[in-house]
């Protein structure tokens, strides 16, 4: 009788290992925007590419480099496989969590800087707001977006100073674009003006590398307050449904 022979760890291993040399035999296109962020105004196109590489896969899919996402992902999957850091949104969520804020105001707190931490940093309130929109209430996602401009706005009925970190990031002489002070006249006159001021209230600017905060604190707030789909964020069919699937499948061809 043949027994098979239970398979040793190295075998897995070389079986992983060649598994990753097919999948990275598809080529990982990066996009103008990769590019951009390189100082550079250029893409590979589908003709160069194939030149380059002769019959290859464009990559269609998951990038194996990158951790790898649920079948039907949730907001906090992609908090844990896809977001560079947590830190600074649990922070400025536990803050708000600790002076007995809304649940409404601690969710808005947590995502609002998800474009920083997930997408792209230029205009990180207004990515944010849209890639939220879909999901939360609608005075969350408008507090996300305006919090953008507020926070170079001091407002003293709340404490609220112009952020010593901005000096020292920007220069004593930066000031606003146009655009900004704008949408600040706009907030100011808004009934919801105060949810996105407690956004600035609850920013924690110096970040502290030794607190003690967890994503598992806000699991039940996020089950209450955003509206995970049953497809799973990303395979939806919502207006930013396309966004969630690009930060999954970042390098995709097309
Ligand atoms: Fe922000
Ligand atoms: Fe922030």
């Amino acid at each position: 009788m043949n027994v098979v022979q239970p398979k040793t760890l190295s075998d897995l291993a070389d079986e992983v290992d060649h598994r990753m040399e097919e999948e990275l035999e598809r080529v990982v296109t990066k996009s103008l925007l990769f590019n951009l962020g390189d100082g550079k105004v250029y893409y590979d196109s589908g003709a160069t590419l194939a030149a380059k590489y002769p019959g290859k896969f464009m990559l269609m899919g998951d990038d194996p480099r990158l951790p790898k996402m649920p079948a039907k992902p949730t907001l906090l999957d992609y908090f844990r496989c896809r977001f560079a850091s947590m830190n600074h949104l649990l922070q400025s969520a536990t803050h708000a969590l600790k002076a007995g804020l809304p649940e409404k105001t601690i969710l808005a707190c947590l995502l609002h800087d998800i474009a920083v931490a997930g997408f792209i940093r230029a205009d990180h309130g207004y990515w944010g707001a849209q890639m939220i929109e879909p999901y939360v209430d609608e005075e969350v996602s408008w507090a996300v977006r305006a919090h953008q401009a507020l926070r170079f706005f001091p407002d003293e009925s709340v404490g609220y100073k112009y952020p010593e970190a901005y000096i020292k990031a920007f220069g004593a002489d930066y000031k606003p674009e146009p655009y900004i002070y704008e949408a600040y006249k706009r907030a100011r006159e808004h009934k919801w003006y105060m949810s996105a001021r407690l956004i600035c209230v609850n920013d924690i600017y110096s970040f502290d590398p030794n607190a003690k905060v967890s994503i598992d604190d806000f699991v039940d707030i996020v089950g209450r307050h955003f509206r995970q789909p049953e497809e799973g964020l990303g395979w939806d069919s919502s207006p930013s449904a396309h966004m969630w699937r690009t930060l999954m499948r970042p390098t995709r061809f097309l």
